[in-house]
């Protein structure tokens, strides 16, 4: 059991160890890629949040089906319905783009600026071999 509790300790402060090199300004060489992927993949998804998140065609439908059913244009007090707001909806909204290729837009071009730059920086300041002490 204390033995066992030891081995966590040491395990922890060396996990601790490797996580705070992760933060060091010279990781090893062969971490470079994986590093910033990670760090680039984390500033890609806030960078393009906006234009990932905002779905320009979805909210135009939802727009005009809620006017729709709320204004009762399809749909007389008796029941007698001439439209579906469903259709009405996306033919108002026909010619507006979703957010798909503007989203992969800014992802692929934020990700390859940034991983180029992190790579070559990275490169720059590496550690070419695994050293016994870090
Ligand atoms: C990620 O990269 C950016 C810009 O290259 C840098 O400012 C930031 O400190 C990096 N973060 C990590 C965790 O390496
Ligand atoms: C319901 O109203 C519409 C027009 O508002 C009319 O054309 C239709 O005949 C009516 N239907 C019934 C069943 O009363
Ligand atoms: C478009 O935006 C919606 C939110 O409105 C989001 O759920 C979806 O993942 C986005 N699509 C892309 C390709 O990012």
């Amino acid at each position: 059991m204390a033995a066992g509790g030891a081995f966590l300790l040491v395990f922890a402060v060396f996990s601790m160890l490797v996580m705070s090199s992760l933060g060091n300004p010279r990781p090893l060489c062969s971490d470079c890629e994986t590093l910033c992927r990670t760090n680039c993949t984390a500033e890609v998804e806030t960078s393009c949040s906006s234009t990932c998140n905002d779905n320009p065609l979805e909210g135009c439908r939802r727009q005009v089906f809620e006017r729709c059913t709320t204004d009762g244009t399809c749909c007389s007090s008796n029941g007698t319905c001439t439209c579906d707001c469903n259709t009405v909806s996306q033919d108002r909204c026909r010619g507006i783009t979703d957010n798909y290729t503007d989203c992969q837009a800014c992802e692929r071009g934020q990700f390859d600026y940034c991983y180029s730059t992190c790579k070559s920086g990275c490169n720059n300041n590496c550690k070419k071999k695994k050293g016994c002490h870090a």
